[in-house]
């Protein structure tokens, strides 16, 4: 079973596009407020209908139906308001993800857990401090996301196929993440072969931008990271062994300890199976580092 904490926008989202590709037998929407998670699991359940798919998808308000889940996605709490920074939901968001933490840990110990919540590395560390679990089963989708608008900034600016396309963006997810051009390709071409160094640093800045121009016009960004988290749970529950940067509790990897930030790892049955360490230059360290240190500061005021 995939169990889904928040079945707001982004978690509805996610629930549908777990169903579609049929992920599991069993999906279940979870959430405080009552009818909301039973009234999405009713509207999803007819789409699946139609399209013939069998995948059983649920509501329900009370955290004991997690028992058994497999995977638990935490994507409840409050979300940035225009002109806000993911930051700006430090602590509320905390005390809700550690709320939830805590049910996950009592109700569903085995399972394989994806923080969403934001801001996002500090809440995955809220949910891996508070759970108590190994390190390897939790990890945070916030780098994904950020693939994604990269990839699609790339594609703009080169008219080549998306599907060709290959980019990486690790940090922070948040106001220093950093994407990796060095890192990123063109059917296997390194991407500096199609841009000069000034389209490449605005694509840089564009990715880094781009989530807080979506929420001034639409007031959230759903579609998008539902897909990531859809992506990351196809590669656990398949056991893909896929490379791609989630957030991880970093032992010494990239010189830090004790975090949860963006990181290339191998996802498979296991979750996070390896962090893969990339040699970065002195501009990138620089990102990263800027990144560790903003994490950082917002744990340490955290009372976990
Ligand atoms: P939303 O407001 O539509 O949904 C949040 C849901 O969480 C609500 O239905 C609320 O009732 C529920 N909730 C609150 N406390 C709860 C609790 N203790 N137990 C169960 N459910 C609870 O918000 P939306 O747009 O779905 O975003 C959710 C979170 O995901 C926000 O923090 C947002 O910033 C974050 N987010 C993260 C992304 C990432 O890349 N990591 C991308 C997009 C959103």
């Amino acid at each position: 079973m995939i169990t889904i904490v928040g079945s707001g926008k982004v978690g509805s989202s996610m629930a549908l596009q777990i169903a579609m590709k049929e992920l599991d037998t069993e999906v279940l929407l979870l959430d405080i407020v009552k009818g909301l998670p039973q009234g999405e699991a009713m509207d999803i359940s007819h789409l699946l209908s139609e399209r013939g798919i069998d995948t059983h998808v649920k509501g329900s308000n009370e955290y004991g139906d997690m028992k058994g889940s497999d995977i638990v996605v935490i994507v409840a709490g409050v979300g940035r308001k225009p002109g806000m920074t993911r930051m700006d939901l430090l602590n509320t968001n905390a005390s809700i993800v550690k709320d939830i933490a805590k049910k996950v840990a009592e109700n569903a110990k085995d399972a394989t857990v994806i923080t969403v919540t934001n801001p996002l590395d500090p809440m995955t560390y809220v949910t891996l401090k508070v759970a108590k679990f190994k390190h390897n089963k939790v990890m945070g989708m916030g780098n994904m996301l950020d693939v994604s608008r990269f990839k699609s900034f790339i594609a703009d600016a080169t008219k080549m196929s998306r599907a060709a396309i290959d980019a990486l963006v690790i940090g922070e997810h948040g106001e220093n993440m950093l994407p990796l051009v060095r890192y990123s390709s063109i059917s296997g071409i390194p991407l500096m072969k199609f841009l000069d160094e000034g389209k490449a640093k605005q694509l840089v800045e564009d990715t880094r931008k781009v989530a807080a121009e979506v929420i001034a016009l639409k007031g959230a960004t759903i579609y998008a990271p539902a897909n990531a988290v859809t992506h990351m749970v196809d590669a656990i529950v398949k056991d893909r062994k896929e490379v791609m940067p989630v957030a991880a509790y970093l032992d010494g990897e990239y010189n830090t300890k004790n975090i949860c930030i963006g990181v290339p790892a191998v996802l498979g049955k296991d979750g996070v199976e390896e962090i893969v360490e990339l040699e970065l230059n002195a501009e990138e360290k620089e990102w990263f580092d800027k990144g560790v240190k903003s994490v950082k500061d917002a744990i340490s005021g955290l009372s976990i």
